[in-house]
């Protein structure tokens, strides 16, 4: 089989080749040319620990539970800052290995509405902030049909946004279960740290990390609750490029969740 040069691919590239290559029937790992193992140095084998006197080798730990890491690591930030070295720290997903840059948030963390979407695209990834490619200049555009806009100092016409993912998954694929449950303690904490009244669900993937289920079309405008507080579930951006009638709805859920905000100041 053909050698590719593995220094020059992403993660993510290396392991679809790896997968593709297993889907074929590969089943060993093996070089180009052929090596004589009669032929190669014998390895002497290390002297017992016991027979040296060195220290035993620690006991094997038992493997570490991600949700649990991310849980005690998210529970011990207090700032938006600390959260975010928290979430630059952490090891156990493998979308960080094959991201430019974590995509944490952006906004005004005053602001009464804190929305989550799904997870970072191509455009995103390069900049670090959400929200920031062509789904995201739609977005600007919804929140300032009803004067709300990430950049406001004011609180009342600020929105602050995140995702549920902080890293962009390869081909944006939509994120596997497991990934959505480890990044979701830090997802809670964030919540609780900028303490918005009200939050926005944008799209499927956010609906499924917050509420649990998926069915978006069904969903939106209906206001739900979780984290304690009122959340609108909307349909994505995203969505709205390729389907512009959906805006409609989109509109009716503005005014939805402007009339929340004037219920509850
Ligand atoms: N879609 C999302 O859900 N989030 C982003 O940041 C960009 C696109």
């Amino acid at each position: 089989m053909e050698s590719h040069h593995i220094d020059s691919l992403d993660f993510h590239t290396a392991r679809a080749l790896l997968q593709w290559q297993v889907e074929l029937g590969a089943t060993e790992a093996c070089l180009d040319a052929p090596v004589n193992r009669y032929e190669t140095p014998k390895v002497a084998p290390k002297p017992a620990a016991a027979a040296t006197g060195a220290a035993e080798p620690p006991p094997v730990q038992p493997k570490t539970d991600p949700v649990e890491v991310a849980k005690a690591a998210a529970a011990a930030a207090k700032t938006l800052e600390d959260l975010r070295a928290a979430m630059a720290a952490y090891d156990h997903c493998d979308l960080k290995r094959g991201a430019r840059n974590l995509v944490f948030s952006d906004g005004n963390p005053a602001a009464r509405v804190m929305l989550i979407g799904e997870a970072p695209g191509r455009d995103e990834d390069r900049e670090g902030k959400p929200f920031v490619g062509r789904a995201g200049h739609l977005l600007d555009r919804m929140f300032g049909a009803i004067d709300m806009a990430r950049a406001a100092p004011i609180s009342a016409q600020s929105i602050y946004i995140t995702n549920v993912m902080p890293w962009r998954p390869p081909q944006n694929r939509d994120p596997e279960a497991e990934e959505i449950a480890m990044l979701k303690p830090f997802l809670e904490r964030h919540v609780e740290i900028v303490a918005p009244e009200v939050i926005v669900l944008m799209g499927n993937i956010a609906c499924q990390a917050v509420l649990g289920r998926r069915g978006i079309t069904k969903m939106r405008g209906i206001w739900h609750e979780a984290f304690g507080k009122p959340v609108l579930p909307m349909v994505h951006p995203a969505y709205l490029l390729r389907q512009p009638q959906a805006k409609r709805d989109a509109w009716a859920d503005l005014l939805s969740l402007q009339a929340k905000l004037r219920d509850l100041a």
